[in-house]
């Protein structure tokens, strides 16, 4: 590690669990002081433990607007300012097919945990930056918010309405020299596949159950893991990316770069050349030899 975020302080949401568990460890790793914010409170103290004195522990539902905004004044208490949020609380919330879309309890939930508790970490947090000349926005959407297909269809609603977001306030907020991004991860291995499952109990460790699929799931033959998009959020608060605001940072291992198939399975696109025209071999640079005279 390089003390990259040496006296930085940051908030980091859904920091109990998964990414944002990562993203304290790392930061505080890095030289951060660390509020650790989630609704799981046992979790979320046992990580503050864990760090020691560069991390403390605030129980906060970023569903309800006062406890974010106390979610900053605790932050100020503990380390004095707040250089950094990573709005990173998350959940699969509302599913199934369009037509059987709960619009009820379910959806408001949804929308406030993935899109308002977003808004309101930022609401709150660009004053402090603003009166201290400066800071990083980071925001966790999804490569779910970049195309169809990845998540449940309100998931996928919010997490673009996150992307766009980012950008829409780092253009207000550039001025005040404070960075608004966003992060894109593919698939990484955490307890938010397990769904209700987890929250049945039991002893299953979901994020490594999932591993073997996501492996699978892109080009980099191996699944996302926490620490892929806690190295991507240290780079976004640190200096290093001074000149970077308005950005969607992709995380996701090869996913969302083009049309591909793991090779176990039904081949497309170029992949699919050989299988169609019963060639053990294809290559497009052939077309353009035969075709010409050499
Ligand atoms: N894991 C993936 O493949 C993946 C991919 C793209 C985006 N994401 C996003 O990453 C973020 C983190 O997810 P994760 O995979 O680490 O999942 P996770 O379940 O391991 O962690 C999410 C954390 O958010 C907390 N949380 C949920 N609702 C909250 C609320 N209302 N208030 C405060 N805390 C709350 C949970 O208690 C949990 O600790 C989410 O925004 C998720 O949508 C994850």
């Amino acid at each position: 590690m390089t003390d990259r975020l040496k006296d930085k302080v940051a908030i980091i949401t859904g920091a109990a669990s998964g990414i944002g568990h990562a993203t304290a460890t790392r930061f505080v790793q890095e030289g951060a002081k660390v509020l650790i914010a989630d609704i799981q409170a046992d979790k979320g103290q046992a990580l503050a433990q864990e760090l020691g004195d560069g991390a403390r522990f605030a129980a906060v539902d970023v569903c309800i607007e006062d406890e974010v905004k106390s979610m900053i004044d605790a932050a100020i208490e503990c380390f004095g300012s707040v250089d950094c949020i990573f709005n990173n609380a998350g959940f699969g919330g509302v599913g199934g097919d369009i037509d059987a879309t709960d619009l009820g309890e379910p959806y408001s939930r949804t929308v406030d945990g993935l899109l308002t508790g977003v808004i309101a970490g930022i609401k709150y947090a660009a004053p402090v930056m603003k009166a201290a000349g400066g800071g990083s926005i980071i925001s966790t959407a999804s490569v779910a918010g970049l195309r169809g297909g990845y998540g449940p269809h309100v998931y996928s609603a919010l997490k673009a309405a996150v992307i766009n977001l980012s950008k829409s306030v780092a253009l207000e907020l550039g001025p005040f020299n404070i960075r608004v991004n966003a992060i894109c991860p593919g698939g990484i291995a955490t307890p938010i596949f397990a769904g209700n499952l987890a929250r049945e109990g039991g002893n299953v460790d979901y994020a490594e159950v999932v591993k073997p699929v996501l492996a699978m799931t892109q080009p980099i033959p191996r699944a996302g893991v926490p620490e892929d998009i806690a190295a991507a959020a240290c780079f976004l608060a640190s200096d290093d990316a001074s000149f970077i605001s308005g950005h969607a940072l992709v995380v996701d291992g090869g996913l969302t770069a083009g049309a591909w198939t793991h090779p176990e399975f039904a081949p497309t696109g170029m992949n699919a050349m050989p299988e169609l025209f019963g060639v053990e071999s294809y290559d497009t640079l052939d077309m353009v030899v035969h075709g010409r005279e050499r």
